[in-house]
């Protein structure tokens, strides 16, 4: 069972139901009470693997299928990559890829010859993805500089794609896997070849070995490493932190730290509410909590039959409407939907966050999230993807070798005590975003299916231990623990802003403060510096032209 696939085959589907977000503009403002008093720290102290206590912040933007992106840099030419936590490879399309898919998106120059390409194997070392959808792609291992946020590592492994059917938008160019090794295919296939953020971890480049995921509608999301966004985080004291839970080794995978999957327990789900137990599929023997995988790769939320059924039971005159395990409401249900983790706070999702939008042919009846999905060998019931990561500030704490557990820590940006979204706020965001889903739904009640339960994929005579301490794999052990088990020290995590305040003149001619947050850097994607129209490097040396443009509301360009 291969959980990165399924998750990957969500990014590249999006599921047939197209939602139409409206890209806003590149320039945008959040209130002015955004700005935190805490210490901030400027981004980007360093900028080679060799330097450490590195940490920075990079904006990050929705492609038209629903997915999140970054740009980064590999070998000093500029890509969009997909974030994705349900992967750990990280791969871009390259110009010997030359499939339909491929050829619509900025590709990797093999012809320019990157000095800082490295070759394993001479390019003999086979790399490939597949997807349930059926589609994949294949290439080879290499090495590049990759530079992400403004934080470099030399010699990281990457997959160079030559053959793929993957559907690929908005010129992004391939995907960033943010997950553990053990779910790296690179890292089978080459010595000592560890994911993007294992390599930071692991050689102890990052201040802490952290990330962060602010993520909007819009171009306004930041992606930080090393550190947190306190202009979004405003209070650190508030985030809630979860175990990351740990899988038991399959098999021959004897000496890996069971760390495995982006995956915290879920104590309850509610409506309005109303709460619910989680039904785990494989519940254990102290514990019926459900596991759920937080994955910014997944445009969607997924839940288990057994409790996604409950879950609508409180939504009056909602069905059922697809084999696939899509339900749809009446539009104008007013009601929260909430998750809670941990320690039982809860986050709310407002009817914006959840409605997927109107069916074409039924146009009172909403498509909503979650879906629900068969059992999963892998014990993970729910999937919870970006309809709910956007109502929080994620943080992925990679875990610190004989110390620390991996841990995530979630923010709330809804207020969980404001009444529920009234229908005209939930009306004019549906039309605001061409919501409008092109369907009509069965004029019949379907059926719920029933599946039998696949036998439990992990090998349960190696017991994995919740909250274990490991000896290898995670961040090198000479950092401090900040948010272990016993202890968090939150607000002493370090901490990085993507906003600044400017002084303005408003319409009255008063002059006003604004806060302003980091734009996406205005950057010519998949051409390398020095390139020409010859197909080859000819300037080498030439330093990185690309100046980031920083775009204020009022105009002003910074250089
Ligand atoms: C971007 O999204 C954020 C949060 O979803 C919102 O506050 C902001 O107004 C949006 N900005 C633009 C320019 O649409
Ligand atoms: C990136 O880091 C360099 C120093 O290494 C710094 O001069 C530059 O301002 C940083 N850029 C950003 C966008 O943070
Ligand atoms: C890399 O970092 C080291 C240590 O800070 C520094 O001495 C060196 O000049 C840096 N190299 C480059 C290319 O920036
Ligand atoms: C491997 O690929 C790189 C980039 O295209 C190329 O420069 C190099 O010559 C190749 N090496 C071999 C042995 O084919
Ligand atoms: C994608 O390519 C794979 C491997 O070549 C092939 O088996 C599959 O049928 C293709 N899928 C689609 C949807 O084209
Ligand atoms: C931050 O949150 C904590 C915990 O909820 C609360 O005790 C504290 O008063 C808050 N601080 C501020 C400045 O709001
Ligand atoms: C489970 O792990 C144990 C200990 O490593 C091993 O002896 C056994 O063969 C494994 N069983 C399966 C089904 O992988
Ligand atoms: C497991 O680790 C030990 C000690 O590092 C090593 O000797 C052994 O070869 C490893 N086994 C496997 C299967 O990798
Ligand atoms: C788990 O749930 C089942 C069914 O609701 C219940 O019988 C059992 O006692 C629960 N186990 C624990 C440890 O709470
Ligand atoms: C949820 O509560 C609101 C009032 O807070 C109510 O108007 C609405 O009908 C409720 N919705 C459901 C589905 O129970
Ligand atoms: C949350 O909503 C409540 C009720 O509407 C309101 O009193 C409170 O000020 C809100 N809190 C924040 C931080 O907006
Ligand atoms: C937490 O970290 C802050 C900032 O480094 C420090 O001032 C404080 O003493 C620490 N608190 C504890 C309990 O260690």
């Amino acid at each position: 069972m291969n959980r990165s696939a399924t998750v990957v085959l969500f990014l590249v589907l999006n599921f047939a139901l197209q939602f139409k977000t409206a890209l806003a503009a590149s320039t945008y403002n959040l209130p002015s009470t955004s700005l935190q008093d805490g210490p901030a720290l400027l981004a980007g102290q360093a900028s080679n693997s060799t330097a450490l206590n590195a940490f920075g912040i990079s904006p990050v933007s929705i492609a038209s299928d629903g997915t999140y992106y970054v740009v980064l840099q590999a070998g000093q030419i500029s890509f969009r990559a997909a974030l994705d936590t349900g992967s750990a490879d990280f791969w871009l399309t390259s110009t010997e890829c030359t499939t339909s898919t491929c050829m619509s998106v900025p590709r990797y120059p093999l012809t320019y010859a990157s000095p800082t390409f490295v070759s394993i194997n001479n390019n003999e070392t086979a790399f490939s993805v597949s997807y349930a959808d059926g589609t994949g792609a294949s290439g080879f291992v290499a090495r590049e500089t990759v530079e992400v946020s403004n934080v470099t590592v030399a010699n990281q492994a990457f997959g160079v794609v030559t053959n793929s059917n993957i559907t690929l938008v908005s010129e992004v160019s391939g995907i960033l896997g943010l997950g553990f090794s053990r779910q790296s295919e690179i890292s089978t296939r080459a010595a000592n070849a560890t994911p993007f953020f294992s390599t930071l971890a692991q050689q102890g480049i990052l201040e802490y070995p952290i990330f962060g995921l602010s993520l909007t509608r819009n171009t306004t999301g930041t992606f930080t490493l090393g550190a947190i966004d306190v202009s979004v985080v405003q209070n650190v004291s508030q985030v809630v932190w979860s175990e990351v839970v740990p899988f038991s080794p399959v098999g021959a995978q004897t000496n890996t730290s069971g760390y495995f999957f982006w995956a915290i327990r879920m104590s309850s789900f509610a409506v309005n509410g109303t709460q619910y137990t989680p039904q785990p599929t494989y519940p254990g023997p102290s514990d019926n909590s459900s596991i759920a995988l937080l994955d910014v790769g997944t445009p969607g939320l997924y839940g288990p039959y057994q409790d996604v059924t409950r879950l609508y039971s409180s939504f009056p005159s909602s069905r059922l409407v697809d084999e696939s395990g899509q339900w749809a409401i009446p539009c104008d249900s007013s009601a929260t939907m909430s998750f809670s983790f941990g320690d039982g706070t809860i986050f709310i999702l407002e009817p914006t966050d959840y409605i997927i939008g109107p069916a074409e042919g039924n146009p009172d009846l909403c498509l909503s999230w979650p879906k629900a999905s068969p059992p999963s060998a892998d014990g993970i019931d729910w999937l919870l993807g970006t309809p709910f990561l956007r109502t929080v500030y994620s943080i992925w704490s990679y875990g610190i070798d004989y110390q620390e557990p991996p841990m995530i820590g979630l923010y709330p940006r809804n207020n969980a005590s404001a009444p529920v979204q009234p229908f005209s706020v939930v009306e004019s965001s549906l039309s605001s975003e061409s919501a409008t889903v092109a369907t009509t739904l069965p004029n019949f009640v379907l059926s719920t299916p029933t599946y039998t339960t696949p036998s439990y994929a992990f090998n349960t005579s190696v017991p994995a231990v919740y909250g274990e301490i490991v000896q290898s794999e995670l961040a090198t052990s000479t950092y401090s623990p900040l948010i272990g088990t016993l202890a968090v020290n939150a607000t002493a995590l370090p901490q990085v802003t993507g906003a600044y305040t400017l002084f303005v003149t408003n319409s009255n001619g008063a002059v006003v403060t604004s806060t302003y947050h980091i734009s996406q850097p205005l950057v010519t994607l998949g051409v390398p510096p020095g390139w020409s129209s010859a197909a080859s490097r000819t300037a080498p040396g030439v330093g990185l032209a690309i100046s980031i443009l920083i775009t204020l509301a009022a105009g002003i360009w910074i250089i």
